[in-house]
């Protein structure tokens, strides 16, 4: 089979090339319009990083797996067409800070719809909102000229920094479509793709909108069990509960499970908050304004963690951090990856800058391009510099924030950076990775989210 993905992105990437890898009867084809992202993917630099990529790209590239600019070339001769493009919230018009913002969706649709040639099946593998394969299903059935169309829903629940290790085995792969006799042939020919890997057991099949809101479900459900358990880390503060040993005790109730219990800064990502937006903005389409109002309370908490954590450092640091110099270390939204999306670490940098502090930022992946574009600051400002290493960024500082739980922060040699610091020397575990009471030996004024 020829498989086209339009959008190489974080996911269209590591998603086809997965494909590619464990179906090498199928050729697969990631096309975009963004020349230089697809030069990157016919690099040696590929332009997400993310552990155990570069092996597999490397393995399937130019074999069966190719990455492209001619957009209509591939999808004329595919016979599926998955469409991961991105779908941002909307920032204009009706719906705006909230909807999703379907355009490049729609594009992509109208682009199938002019170029194609026979019959074909469309995968939605970007997220949507709930029923917008029947949106799809118009636009491709209104230009059809005899053409036939399945449309099928296939969401991606892949996270960054583990997306090899969540494709190679994935809690489950979700596929949706019409319950129609070609519906469900066309559903098979999905399943078959990731049947090469995945035990069938693992692969679900539902109704379209079943899969469509079940991904917008996933998220919210991900994100709240955040933001009750940063929500606790407060109470934590005021009592002298420990965090990590609640989340502990509550986790161990099979009821609950123990993942995705870390307190921390505040989700980030490109996805949990805009997925909850728009399902926000969904429930208030359909009349349901008590259900849009208790899911937006995860992103209120959200957000009340990422700016409770500036108000901190600036009260702890007697009030001021004007023209003080404060390290930030980690500045991507999650450890192993480059990605900066919505990473709390922007927030909490403008909060500071804001407070008229000089930051100096390390982080492991993120280009100092990248940091200036998310804090809107020029290339001269001098109010951030950005750093080689650790030790570079937190040296006469008054402060070290730690904001990304990359691993090497852990492997640090603190003495040494409390040495180097202005005194009392305060270190701020926004990520709770660090041996506190080691700190706290070494001299520092040490302190962890929700640690009283
Ligand atoms: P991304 O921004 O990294 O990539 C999207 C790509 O689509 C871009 O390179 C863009 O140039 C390209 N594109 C847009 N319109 C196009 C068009 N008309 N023709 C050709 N190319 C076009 O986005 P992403 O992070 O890969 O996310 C894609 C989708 O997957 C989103 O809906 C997102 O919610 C969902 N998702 C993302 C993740 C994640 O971890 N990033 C995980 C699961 C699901
Ligand atoms: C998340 C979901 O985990 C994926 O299943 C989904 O496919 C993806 O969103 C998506 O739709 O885009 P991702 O955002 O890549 O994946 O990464 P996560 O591991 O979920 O982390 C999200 C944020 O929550 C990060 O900032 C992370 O540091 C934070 N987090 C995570 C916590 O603060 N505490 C935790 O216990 C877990």
């Amino acid at each position: 089979m020829k498989i086209c993905c339009i959008g190489a992105g974080y996911v269209g990437g590591p998603t086809m090339a997965m494909i590619a890898h464990k179906c090498e009867d199928h050729t697969v084809t990631v096309v975009d319009i963004n020349e230089a992202r697809i030069d990157a993917w016919n690099s040696v630099e590929l332009p997400v990083y993310e552990p155990g990529l570069d092996e597999i790209v490397q393995a399937n590239r130019g074999k069966n797996l190719f990455f492209s600019t001619d957009v209509d070339s591939a999808i004329r001769e595919a016979d599926m067409i998955f469409m991961s493009v991105n779908t941002p919230t909307k920032t204009y018009g009706v719906g705006a800070g909230r909807a999703a913002d379907l355009r490049y969706i729609e594009k992509c649709a109208r682009k199938i719809a002019e170029v194609c040639e026979g019959d074909k099946i469309v995968v939605e593998k970007s997220t949507l909102p709930v029923r917008t394969a029947e949106s799809i299903k118009r636009i491709l059935e209104s230009n059809a000229e005899g053409r036939k169309f399945q449309i099928l829903s296939n969401p991606e629940f892949l996270a960054e920094g583990t997306a090899i290790q969540d494709l190679q085995n994935p809690d489950r792969v979700l596929i949706g479509g019409d319950q129609t006799p070609e519906g469900k042939a066309a559903i098979q020919i999905l399943v078959d793709v990731y049947a090469a890997w995945v035990p069938e057991e693992r692969i679900l099949t539902t109704n379209l909108w079943s899969s469509e809101l079940s991904k917008l479900t996933a998220n919210a459900f991900l994100a709240q069990r955040i933001s009750s358990i940063n929500a606790i880390s407060a109470l934590c503060e005021a009592t002298e509960a420990n965090v990590d040993e609640v989340a502990h005790a509550i986790g161990t109730d099979s009821r609950i499970g123990p993942k995705f219990l870390k307190s921390s800064v505040g989700f980030g990502g490109s996805c949990f908050q805009k997925d909850i937006l728009n399902l926000v903005y969904l429930c208030e389409h359909f009349g349901l304004p008590d259900v849009a109002a208790y899911w937006n309370s995860v992103i209120e908490m959200n957000d009340y963690q990422k700016h409770r954590f500036a108000r901190k450092v600036v009260s702890t640091l007697f009030n001021t951090v004007s023209d003080k110099k404060i390290a930030v270390l980690g500045f991507a939204f999650k450890k192993d990856t480059n990605d900066t999306r919505e990473s709390a670490a922007i927030y909490i940098c403008k909060d500071l800058l804001e407070e008229q502090a000089n930051l100096s930022i390390y982080d492991p992946k993120v280009p100092e391009a990248q940091m200036l574009r998310d804090l809107e600051l020029g290339e001269k400002d001098d109010s951030i510099t950005v750093c080689g290493d650790a030790y570079e960024a937190t040296k006469d500082a008054h402060a070290v924030l730690v904001l990304t739980e990359w691993d090497e922060f852990k492997e640090l040699d603190y003495k040494k950076i409390y040495d180097a610091m202005h005194l009392p020397a305060f270190l701020f575990d926004g990520r709770n990775v660090l041996d506190l009471e080691a700190l706290r030996e070494i001299g520092f004024e040490a302190s962890g989210i929700g640690k009283g």
